[in-house]
């Protein structure tokens, strides 16, 4: 029901306990693109998986937490952007995303998350928002440089994957530095 559009032919909307199905299916596509990339319990290998971590999401936006967003492109969900974090006392927040690979390089989620921090800073009045991503991950990196975040620093071998750890870095931007 409610929309924005990113582009002529993609839109952001709310991510519902009522997507589960179109959930499972980017999560088919996505997977394997993913799984190196996001936390662990995002990744989920069938509906009722794709429907826990929707009503995850929903529970806690209820709670005005974490809240996940979808980004469709001609009407097929090909990925989207969350609040990971969302703290309205300490005015902080994260943000993250993903995308299954035949829809990257468009910009959308660039887009995407510029809507999610103008929310975050103009209408709900927080003051600064981190990205988290592991160390080589460059595309990741690139989104959070196109966003107009500073590289704070690194925390060393703090993602485990696959029996190796792997630094992460914490990207941020402050709401007075937001356009
Ligand atoms: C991280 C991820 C979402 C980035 O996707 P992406 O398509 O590179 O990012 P954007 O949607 O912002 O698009 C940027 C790309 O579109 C291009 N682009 C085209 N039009 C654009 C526009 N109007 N504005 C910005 N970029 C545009 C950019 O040049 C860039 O392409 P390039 O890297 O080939 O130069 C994606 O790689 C992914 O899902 N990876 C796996 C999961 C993951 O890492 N999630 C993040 C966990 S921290």
């Amino acid at each position: 029901m409610f929309s924005l559009p990113l582009r002529d032919n993609a839109e952001l909307r709310p991510l519902e306990i009522w997507h589960a199905e179109e959930f499972a299916a980017n999560q088919d596509r996505a997977r394997e693109h993913i799984r190196p990339w996001v936390g662990p319990t995002f990744v989920t290998e069938d509906v009722d998986g794709a429907r826990a971590t929707l009503r995850r999401y929903a529970e806690r936006q209820a709670n005005d937490g974490a809240r996940l967003f979808g980004i469709w492109l001609d009407g097929t969900l090909v990925g989207g952007v969350m609040f990971v974090d969302f703290d309205a006392a300490y005015g902080t927040c994260e943000i993250g995303c993903w995308l299954e690979r035949a829809a990257e390089g468009n910009g959308l989620v660039t887009a995407a998350c510029g809507a999610l921090l103008d929310w975050a800073f103009s209408t709900r009045g927080l003051h600064r928002a981190e990205w988290h991503c592991r160390a080589d991950n460059d595309r990741s990196a690139a989104v959070a440089k196109r966003l107009g975040m500073t590289f704070e620093g690194v925390q060393r071998e703090l993602w485990p994957y696959q029996g190796v750890r792997y630094d992460k870095q914490i990207w941020a931007i402050l709401a007075p530095e937001w356009k």
